[in-house]
């Protein structure tokens, strides 16, 4: 086992500083803010509490922006992944990306990516330096708790769907529902988690090309930002990783991107690209 896949293993987060070259950077950030500006995505979001704008959000630009670039997969990410996943088919399930601005007050609360049941990955590329305060906060070795969690307002079944914010009505998007079965399954993000000491948090600062991987499970957030901040996102399953039955993203991507994908199935469609090794 290397120190990496050790670290990956273990703290369920691992950064690769340096892991791009500017070259890449000036790239996606061109095609970022022309995804910005043109807005052709269904998955295009404002996601700031007020409207401003200061937090935009995309997800699968480069197959909705024409001219996005063509070279937005990093080439030796693709076999560093399998390796760290252990797994000899590789798909590349999306790409999203986080655009923020100094007057940003909007967090990303504290979640789980659990669209995918099995081996699932996120590999954030910096686009910018990202200090402490402004950057990915993970609960070091959260993958392994066995359990399922959601944002406590997910559980808030009293508040009228017209006052929950972007970022909340962006979560309940993909993953609300009233049935007891979903709130069976999935427990509310403990409201202490930044001084409990039963959880060790961890920020992690970055500089624009590095590179930071982690398991989907690992619990993590955004704090609000007061820094221009921007992150590319790829995100990696096996051939063995199956659809949520809990999550209706495969319901909205097969909607938008016109894909076959099926609860409790694997993603087998052509669309994914798959890296075998
Ligand atoms: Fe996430």
């Amino acid at each position: 086992m290397t120190p990496l896949s050790k670290s990956l293993a273990t703290d369920g987060f691992v950064k690769v500083p340096g892991f791009v070259d500017s070259n890449f950077v000036h790239n996606i950030l061109n095609s970022i803010n022309l995804a910005a500006q043109v807005r052709s995505s269904p998955f295009f979001r404002d996601l700031s509490l007020d409207q401003t704008e200061s937090f935009l959000s995309d997800i699968w630009s480069s197959h909705f922006v024409r001219d996005f670039t063509a070279s937005y997969i990093p080439s030796s990410l693709p076999s560093l992944m399998s390796s760290l996943m252990n797994c000899p088919s590789l798909i590349l399930l999306q790409d999203t990306w986080f655009k923020r601005t100094t007057s940003c007050t909007t967090p990303i609360p504290w979640h789980h990516d659990q669209s995918i049941e099995g081996p699932f990955y996120s590999t954030w590329i910096s686009l910018t330096d990202i200090p402490a305060a402004s950057s990915l906060h993970f609960a070091r070795g959260s993958h392994k708790s066995g359990l399922r969690y959601l944002p406590s307002s997910f559980f808030d079944t009293d508040s009228c769907v017209d006052e929950l914010s972007a970022m909340e009505s962006f979560y309940r998007s993909f993953h609300y529902s009233s049935s007891t079965d979903y709130t069976d399954h999935f427990c509310p993000v403990p409201s202490d988690i930044e001084s409990n000491s039963d959880y060790d948090i961890v920020a992690l600062p970055s500089a624009i090309g590095d590179l930071i991987i982690f398991n989907g499970l690992t619990l993590h957030s955004l704090p609000s930002s007061f820094t221009n901040s921007c992150g590319f996102v790829l995100r990696w399953v096996s051939a063995e990783s199956v659809v949520s039955p809990y999550s209706k993203d495969a319901q909205i991507a097969s909607d938008y991107l016109d894909v076959s994908l099926r609860s409790g199935e694997p993603i087998t469609d052509d669309f994914f690209l798959r890296f075998n090794f």
